[in-house]
């Protein structure tokens, strides 16, 4: 059965050494089993997701994945993961050849891109992220590769999948458009001491029309994080344990560039044992760059022991001396946040921070229904004119 899968593929991939492209037939499904004896099955799934339309895993396949995967510029493939692909942690090895992005200096395992794809079939991606948190407890520099990295990818549908133990972010969406993540189970999980640290759910970037939906999250930092040039984008139906919320930004951080995140509705989230629940995060000081925030709803949160349960911070990573100096240049209006309900672990329940100088537009708050563990809620903000019913708890912000 393995032997005569690896002769087709042979065949295949001899077709496609030998013959002008237009003239290969695709073959419509190929299965693949785990080469086994401690071998790396990367060569033969890269090969199958040229030469079929359906890469089918089954459930009694594990591949090893221990070298990179390039799989860009796909059209109408089907990857029917039913089985495990699993991230072999060669620490050395990744580190010089996971695949870089300049955009906060990262590397991923994995870039899938091009037009008309669809992941599915309920099986795992797992990012073996143990030796990795190990390894970066004691080398904070250490690179750590992103799991599954869409790059350049259109009409794409990711659904009913299982991703476990990421190294680093689980998912990466750079420069796609028409991406929908459905039911999607993320787990990271150390069982050392050293936390699964910077294991973000998504990260948008340079991306158009993204959907995440119906999924559930376990995590150690962002649940969903929309990065520079995130536009029209929905996340639904989504709980999250363990994060650091839903997180616009953080934006304008580089000199130089202009960040955009513009329709954006976060809807249907709950937010359990996290850091933040909804959260805008944008840069202010001298020599950082610029952006817009526009239109952007959170809606319906339900919370539960969120340290930060509603956060807008314009001076993020910067002394508030700084920040009077050079306000944020990172500009945030037509924002909402309806129906927010929970409890918070400290007293601040909200605290909506904008840059001075009139930074912020625009704001709406309404339906808050927050309580701290104990004692009296508190509710601050600063340099923004808040509407909504939930303004008043707010009170009169301070001016700065
Ligand atoms: C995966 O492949 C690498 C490289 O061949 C090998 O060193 C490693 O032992 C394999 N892992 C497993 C679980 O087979
Ligand atoms: C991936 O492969 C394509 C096609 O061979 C190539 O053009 C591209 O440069 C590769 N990408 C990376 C990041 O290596
Ligand atoms: C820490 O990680 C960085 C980046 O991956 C690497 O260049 C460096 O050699 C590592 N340091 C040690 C002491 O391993
Ligand atoms: C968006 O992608 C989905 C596949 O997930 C596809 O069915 C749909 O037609 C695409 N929409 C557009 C406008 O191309
Ligand atoms: C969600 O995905 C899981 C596999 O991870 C599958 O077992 C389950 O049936 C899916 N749920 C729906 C509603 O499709
Ligand atoms: C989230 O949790 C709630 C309450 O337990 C449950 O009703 C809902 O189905 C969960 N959502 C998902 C996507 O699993
Ligand atoms: C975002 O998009 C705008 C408008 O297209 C562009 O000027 C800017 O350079 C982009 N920023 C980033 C970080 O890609
Ligand atoms: C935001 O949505 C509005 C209304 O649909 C649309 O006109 C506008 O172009 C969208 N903005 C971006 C950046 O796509
Ligand atoms: C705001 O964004 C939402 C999508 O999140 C979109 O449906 C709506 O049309 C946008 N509104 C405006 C005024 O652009
Ligand atoms: C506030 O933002 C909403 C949504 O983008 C928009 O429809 C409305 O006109 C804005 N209001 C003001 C006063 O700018
Ligand atoms: C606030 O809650 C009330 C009562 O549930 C509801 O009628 C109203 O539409 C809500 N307001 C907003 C802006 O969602
Ligand atoms: C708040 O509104 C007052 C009165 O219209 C205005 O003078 C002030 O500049 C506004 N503040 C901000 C931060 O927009």
């Amino acid at each position: 059965m393995r032997l005569t899968l690896l002769s087709l593929l042979f065949a295949v991939s001899a077709a496609l050494a030998s013959a002008p492209s237009r003239t290969v037939v695709e073959r419509a499904s190929c299965t693949l089993a785990p080469l086994g004896s401690g071998k790396d099955d990367s060569p033969q799934f890269l090969t199958a997701m040229q030469a079929c339309s359906t890469v089918v895993i089954p459930t009694t396949s594990t591949l090893n994945i221990s070298t990179r995967l390039n799989m860009t510029g796909l059209s109408n493939k089907h990857l029917n993961l039913q089985g495990t692909l699993r991230f072999n942690p060669n620490i050395p090895y990744w580190t010089a050849n996971g695949f870089p992005f300049t955009f906060q200096t990262q590397i991923t395992f994995w870039i899938l891109g091009g037009t008309n794809i669809v992941v599915d079939g309920g099986g795992t991606l797992d990012g073996a992220g143990q030796a990795w948190y190990d390894a970066f407890a004691s080398n904070s520099s250490l690179l750590r590769p992103i799991t599954f990295t869409l790059f350049q990818a259109t009409n794409v549908l990711v659904q009913n999948i299982k991703m476990i133990n990421s190294p680093e972010w689980f998912n990466l969406v750079n420069e796609g458009k028409n991406v929908t993540f459905n039911n999607i189970t993320l787990n990271a999980a150390s069982t050392s001491s050293h936390g699964a640290a910077n294991t973000d759910g998504w990260d948008i970037y340079r991306s158009d029309t993204v959907v995440i939906s119906n999924s559930v999250i376990n995590n150690g930092d962002d649940c969903v994080s929309f990065k520079p040039n995130s536009t029209n984008i929905l996340v639904s139906n989504l709980n999250c344990t363990g994060s650091h919320g839903i997180s616009v930004g953080s934006l304008g951080q580089f000199a130089g560039m202009f960040d955009i995140v513009e329709n954006v509705t976060a809807i249907n989230i709950r937010m359990s044992n996290a850091q933040n629940g909804a959260r805008i995060k944008a840069w202010a000081g001298s020599g950082v760059g610029s952006g817009i925030v526009k239109n952007v709803t959170f809606m319906n949160f339900i919370e539960s022991k969120v340290d930060n349960p509603v956060v807008i911070d314009q001076c993020y990573m910067t002394s508030a001396s700084a920040c009077a100096q050079f306000p944020s240049n990172t500009f945030i209006q037509d924002v909402f946040f309806t129906t927010i309900s929970g409890t918070s672990t400290g007293s601040t329940v909200a605290s909506l921070a904008c840059s001075p100088g009139a930074r912020c537009s625009n704001i709406t708050v309404n339906n808050f229904t927050l309580s701290p563990p104990s004692g009296t809620a508190k509710y601050t903000c600063q340099n923004v004119n808040l509407t909504g019913n939930a303004a008043s708890l707010f009170g009169t912000c301070t001016v700065t």
